[in-house]
């Protein structure tokens, strides 16, 4: 039987988007809370004896998570041979580390709750900073999808002359890749991150490329201090209001008040998670990934 994906609530669009490129059937369930605020949660599709995806991408995790959870516990119980997670944005990437005495290490607490109820994961750049790959604190198979090479194309097609630019030496893997996709020059510049609202970011010369529209590129757009740093130096070099390239839309309370405020152009990210910047679509990225994990490697196990 073909497999079939599921969409938490706020995920249609794109397991739509997704279950077009697969070829696979777009099931439903029913997700709502009760008046106490407890959720209230049905599979309405038949799954039993098929291999499920739920799409449910993960910024603001903590009101996601719960009915996740109870989606594929449903799942297991109504006979699903196999339960994967399609979470296009990542949550809880940045806490991997016990930096002061009695911290929780959320990366790694995270992890273990996916892995113990998913089967698989499949997610578009996981913020990977000081781990190097997701199988360091994931025990599930997982997949990791690159929105660069769709960045890049996006730019080269509608922006003209322009010059990308990492706002800080994290991002420089980003910059780079976008930065040969659209034959274009890049530069990194520096960040110093004082607190989670408080950053300051120094630009190398960017005088010989006045001429440029200039990319500001960045895995996730989130309280936008970090882009609205790197704008508001662009435009006091003297240059248009640059435009702001984003994988990963969270957009936490203010953001976009802060790059208005900075002086940002237009703002444009891949529809990872719903935002009105969506404009470069992922679910053709991800669909071999998510084919490779929910059929493949199931269909290619040895049968003892
Ligand atoms: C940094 O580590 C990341 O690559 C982004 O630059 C950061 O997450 C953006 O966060 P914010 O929008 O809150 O400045």
């Amino acid at each position: 039987m073909t497999a079939i994906l599921l969409a938490l609530p706020g995920n249609d669009a794109l397991a739509g988007a997704l279950a077009r490129e697969l070829g696979w059937p777009l099931g439903s369930l029913d997700s709502r809370h009760f008046p106490d605020g407890e959720t209230y949660m049905r599979i309405e599709s038949e799954c039993a004896e098929r291999s499920v995806a739920l799409v449910c991408t993960l910024d603001r995790p903590d009101e996601k998570m719960l009915p996740l959870l109870f989606a594929a516990d449903a799942l297991r119980e109504l006979g699903a041979t196999r339960v994967g997670l399609v979470a296009p944005y990542l949550a809880y990437m940045r806490q991997d580390r016990r930096f002061q005495r009695g911290e929780a290490v959320t990366s790694r607490s995270f992890s273990k709750i996916i892995s113990c109820h998913f089967d698989w994961l499949a997610t578009v750049d996981p913020h990977l900073h000081r781990l190097r790959a997701l199988d360091e604190i994931y025990s599930i198979p997982t997949r990791v999808v690159h929105a660069t090479p769709a960045l890049g194309t996006w730019v080269a097609e509608n922006i003209d002359r322009p010059l990308l630019i990492g706002p800080d030496s994290e991002s420089a893997q980003w910059v780079a890749n976008v930065a040969t996709r659209a034959d274009a020059p890049y530069l990194v510049l520096e960040k110093r991150r004082h607190g989670d609202r408080d950053v300051e970011v120094t630009v190398p010369n960017i005088g010989q490329h006045r001429d440029r529209t200039a990319v500001i590129v960045d895995d996730i757009i989130s309280s936008a201090r970090t882009m609205a740093a790197a704008v508001a130096h662009i435009r006091a070099a003297g240059m248009a209001p640059p435009l702001c390239l984003g994988v990963h839309a969270v957009f936490a309370s203010d953001a976009q008040r802060t790059l208005d405020a900075a002086g940002a152009g237009l703002v444009v990210t891949t529809d990872s998670i719903p935002h009105g910047s969506n404009r470069i679509p992922i679910a053709g990225l991800l669909a071999p990934a998510v084919r490779s994990l929910a059929v493949d490697e199931v269909s290619a196990k040895p049968v003892h």
